[in-house]
């Protein structure tokens, strides 16, 4: 090579399959007696979208909280970018599903925010942190909350405001457990809207639990249909069919219907 490297090496760079956003492997999860995840395994390429659906207790929290760490597998194991789950959490923004938020806790939406920055609860927020959080508020479009209490927030008001702290830090993976559900004022479209944007300006990848199929199939460029076990995982096309949601719901009913 002229340039002077092996060419077995760059033989081998070439053949290195690139290294995936989520790669899940055999993942097994046992809370007391109950078998919540049952060797779940696949991997996502990076820049995809994608949707994790399945029924109520599913295990798709439990899903996402392994990637984050937030859960060890009782069998096999999680990685992002390559990296061990909970190895990177600045490359990793976190929007909690609503029914787990702490609207009690005595602290402005910008103070919420500027806790992604540091990744604790900051005592007081500086000038230029705040300006940083005030700002994420601004691209989700809730700047005009930056100092109202979070106990007065609305369900819409402070799915935004988490929104605002898991974009903060630029993160190259998103994870959404259910943000647009029993929200009105977050409409759903601005949400994908959002997402979608943020994708393309930054390349980043995007997970989210959903219960809506429909905007699953729209929005989605992979589908993981989950209920304990795997029950499908590809194209949104392939996976939100008819036998696969059967398998995963135990019936289709008309809310399911909007996918095909
Ligand atoms: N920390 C825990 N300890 C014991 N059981 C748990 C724990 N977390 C979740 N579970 C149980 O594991 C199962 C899967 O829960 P999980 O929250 O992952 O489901 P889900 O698919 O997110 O459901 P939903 O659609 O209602 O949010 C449920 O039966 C739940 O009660
Ligand atoms: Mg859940």
């Amino acid at each position: 090579m002229s340039d002077g490297v092996p060419a077995a090496a760059v033989r081998d760079v070439r053949m290195q399959p690139p290294i995936p956003a989520l790669h899940v492997h055999r993942v097994s999860v046992r809370f007391g007696d109950a078998l919540v995840l049952d060797g779940v395994d696949f991997d996502l390429d990076a820049g995809h979208f994608l949707a994790i659906v399945g029924p109520n207790g599913a295990g798709k929290s439990t899903l996402v909280k392994v990637v984050l760490d937030l859960v060890k597998p009782t069998k096999g194991h999680a990685a992002v970018f390559g990296a061990d789950a909970g190895a990177a959490p600045q490359r990793i923004g976190y929007v909690p599903q609503l029914k787990t938020f702490d609207r009690t806790f005595p602290a402005t939406a910008v103070e919420l925010v500027a806790s992604g920055v540091r990744r604790s609860w900051p005592v007081r927020v500086r000038k230029e942190e705040r300006e940083h959080a005030v700002a994420a508020l601004r691209d989700v479009g809730a700047e005009h909350l930056a100092d109202r209490r979070l106990a007065r927030l609305s369900g819409g008001e402070l799915q935004r405001a988490y929104l605002a702290r898991a974009l903060v830090r630029r993160p190259d993976l998103v994870l959404l457990d259910e943000p647009a559900t029993g929200v009105d004022f977050l409409a759903e479209h601005d949400l994908y809207d959002l997402l979608e944007r943020y994708q393309a300006r930054t390349g980043a990848t995007v997970a989210m639990v959903t219960h809506d199929l429909a905007a699953a199939r729209y929005h989605a460029s992979r589908v993981l249909v989950l209920n304990r076990k795997l029950h499908g995982f590809g194209l949104p096309e392939d996976v939100l069919c008819e036998p696969c949601l059967k398998e995963a719901f135990g019936h289709v009913g008309h809310q399911h219907a909007v996918a095909f």
